[in-house]
């Protein structure tokens, strides 16, 4: 099975901006997103984006006056963000997210970790790992705020068939099949060339992490921690360092 970056470099990353309902769009949901959480950032505060692809919350943050880290191990989608970004200047790192901290020289006042990039992390003991490195380089008092989706729950039968969207030049559906702590997503996307369908499949493997496993581990890790409703159907954890 192609490993994560191999399968975003296969099928995703050419197409992310476009399954995310077109750049523009994505980015002013980001944008709303943030003004919604409404945290206390200062100006000119060092916040960090892990898995950021195309910037849909590292340009809104950036615009907002904050100096922007954003992390990815995609470099068509980091080389998307700096096209997307024009003057804005964001910091740009192509690399683990579980290695965020080598690019830091200053303790971020808030670290994001946005649209399902936790569930990408290889194994559960990586959430762990992460979140006490996030507890660790956060300022006191910091922000930690996640959003995923919670795969815990099989979804059944003709369930597992998304579809995820579709124009009249391309179609984008996945199909979820369970294992006991991943889940195997199979994408499949059609697009037209000329006058006949082309078909691409690849598939991935995610971590079926539940809501109370990440609330547990940032409380371990001296977080307190706030569940809400994400968007798109995803479930957000913001969460405070005591
Ligand atoms: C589901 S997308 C979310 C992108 C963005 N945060 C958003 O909300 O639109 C996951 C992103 O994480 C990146 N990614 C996945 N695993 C990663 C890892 N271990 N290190 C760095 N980036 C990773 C992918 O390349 C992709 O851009």
């Amino acid at each position: 099975m192609p490993s994560v970056a191999e399968h975003y470099e296969r099928i995703l990353s050419p197409v992310y901006a476009w399954m995310s309902g077109g750049a523009e769009a994505a980015i002013a949901a980001g944008s709303a997103e943030l003004e919604a959480l409404n945290l206390p950032l200062a100006p000119g505060a060092r916040v960090v984006d892990l898995g950021c692809g195309f910037g849909m919350h590292a340009i809104p943050l950036a615009r907002s006056g904050a100096r922007v880290l954003a992390v990815d191990s995609s470099a068509q989608l980091l080389a998307e963000l700096n096209r997307l970004a024009g003057d804005l200047v964001i910091d740009t790192v192509q690399d683990d997210l579980l290695s965020f901290r080598a690019h830091l020289a200053e303790k971020p006042a808030a670290v994001f970790c946005m649209g399902d990039t936790l569930t990408h992390l290889p194994e559960h003991t990586n959430l762990d790992f992460l979140v006490q490195e996030v507890a660790e380089a956060l300022v006191p008092g910091g922000c930690f705020v996640l959003s995923f989706r919670d795969y815990s729950e099989a979804l059944l039968e003709d369930d597992r068939f998304i579809p995820v969207r579709s124009d009249e030049r391309r179609i984008l559906t996945c199909f979820l099949e369970y294992e006991e702590d991943t889940v195997v997503v199979h994408d499949i996307l059609h697009e037209r060339g000329g006058d006949a369908w082309e078909t691409r499949v690849s598939s991935y493997r995610k971590l079926r992490l539940s809501p109370d496993r990440v609330t547990g581990s940032l409380e371990t890790c001296g977080f307190d921690a706030r569940r809400e409703a994400g968007a798109r159907g995803m479930v957000r954890i913001v969460a405070r360092l005591r």
